[in-house]
């Protein structure tokens, strides 16, 4: 399968790999990308040879984050009447496999909450993760403001969903975010070593492992994303979504009104 802008491999026979390929806009989730890697990651569950799979980026970036450039001109009605990424970002939830989510560089905004979706971060020594949605005048949208507090605590989740701020690997090894830090050079190898670990191992067993870790994780979720992605929708109608998008494209710093 040839696709725009993702790659996709399968190594040792058992781990399927998609690689997040728009090196331009750092790997911004645009949605083709998203319904991409939706299609890639549900034909790797549904094929019996793979026992895991990888998600990774480039060097410099993860993903910065859903795309601002076609984010920017969205208002109120279409983001709440197309229901704005619910479409193709909730995928990720239904595979069955477990995911490792192998990051480098940054991982910000819809990165970061990509991430999240996954079953395991393994981070490169230089990965930032952040939630910046704030400084764009709009809120994490793809789950962080769940996920985050969830796997780090909320003292912790507030600081960098209310600044903005990003935090390397070292922090978020801390800060119980990622499960490992890797040397960069090191890092697709031990993604690659964890995932032929998972794949030996019973696959029921697996799946049930993660059915029942997601469980612990997950109680009273799905309400809070959803009150939460009708807060990122309704931002839309202000005039600081459109300021600090416009301010982001046009490399300027951003004048808020309602401060
Ligand atoms: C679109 C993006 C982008 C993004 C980077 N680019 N991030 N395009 N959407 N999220 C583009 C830049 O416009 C630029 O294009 C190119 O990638 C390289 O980026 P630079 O800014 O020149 O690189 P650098 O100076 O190294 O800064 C890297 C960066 C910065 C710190 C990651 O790009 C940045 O702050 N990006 C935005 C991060 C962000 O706000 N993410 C959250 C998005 S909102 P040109 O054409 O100029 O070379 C979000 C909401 C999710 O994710 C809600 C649910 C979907």
């Amino acid at each position: 399968m040839t696709y725009e802008t993702i790659e996709t491999r399968v190594e040792a026979g058992q781990v399927g790999i998609v690689t997040l390929n728009r090196p331009k806009a750092l790997n911004a989730l645009n949605d083709t990308l998203m319904d991409e890697l939706g299609e890639a990651l549900k034909a790797f569950d549904a094929d019996e040879a793979i026992g895991c799979i990888i998600v990774t980026g480039s060097e410099r970036a993860f993903a910065a984050g859903a795309d601002i450039a076609a984010m920017a001109k969205y208002t109120f009605a279409d983001v709440y009447k197309g229901d704005f990424i619910t479409r193709n970002w909730e995928t990720i939830r239904s595979i069955r496999k477990p995911v490792i989510a192998a990051v480098s560089g940054f991982a910000l905004g819809g990165g970061c909450e990509l991430a999240m979706m996954c079953d395991v971060i393994i981070a490169a020594d230089n990965a930032k993760f952040g939630q910046p949605e704030i400084k764009l005048g709009v809120i994490p949208g793809a789950g962080g403001t769940q996920r985050l507090p969830r796997a780090v605590g909320k003292a912790k989740a507030m600081d960098l969903v209310l600044t903005g701020r990003m935090m390397d690997a070292a922090e978020a090894e801390r800060a119980g975010l990622v499960s490992r830090v890797v040397p960069y050079e090191k890092l697709a190898d031990e993604a690659l070593a964890a995932a032929i670990v998972i794949s030996g191992f019973s696959r029921v067993a697996v799946m049930a492992a993660k059915e029942a870790v997601n469980r612990a994780y997950e109680g009273g979720l799905a309400d809070g994303v959803m009150f939460e992605r009708r807060l990122f929708h309704s931002l839309y109608a202000t005039e600081d979504q459109k300021e600090g998008m416009d301010a982001f494209l046009n490399k300027r710093a951003a004048v808020f009104k309602h401060r």
